[in-house]
């Protein structure tokens, strides 16, 4: 079972960045947590940030055939990426959506995913723990496939 997480613009200044909203846990310490998770489930994962809507479309695609689910925060692509929702829908490869905050209890501009029809589902407002929370749900929608 390998499960690729995918982390999009902004979120490699978890621990700094907007701390009330977004917590004080690092995206370090939250890969960390997912691999300690993921081992006692035994499976395997592969964890990745960009800044870059092309670089991720990129690790999209080359999923295929590679990785049994997808795990993303695609952070503020979430709400303006076309290309992220299309590389989805290309490969195939079951996705879940996560984000760290409750993004339908904030601006209007955030309530609006466009990623969300081409994914198995969303998780969205339990911090870092969404995480955790996004990798369960990769294991269930693999057995259940
Ligand atoms: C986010 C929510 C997005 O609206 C925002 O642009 C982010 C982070 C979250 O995890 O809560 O960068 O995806």
């Amino acid at each position: 079972m390998k499960i690729l997480f995918l982390n999009g613009p902004n979120l490699n200044l978890l621990g700094q960045r907007e701390p009330e909203i977004y917590g004080h846990t690092t995206l370090a310490d939250i890969e960390a947590n997912v691999r300690e998770r993921a081992d006692e489930l035994k499976a395997e994962i592969d964890f990745r940030q960009s800044n870059l809507e092309g670089e991720l479309v990129g690790w999209i695609q080359q999923a295929k055939g590679k990785f049994d689910v997808i795990v993303i925060n695609a952070a503020a692509y979430t709400h303006t990426s076309i290309a992220l929702r299309d590389a989805i829908a290309a490969t195939g490869v079951p996705t879940i959506e996560i984000h760290l905050s409750n993004v339908h209890a904030r601006e209007e501009f955030r309530h609006k995913s466009l990623i969300a029809p081409v994914c198995r589902g969303q998780i969205t407002g339990f911090g870092h723990k969404s995480y955790i929370l996004g990798l369960e749900a990769a294991i269930d929608v693999k057995v259940s496939k």
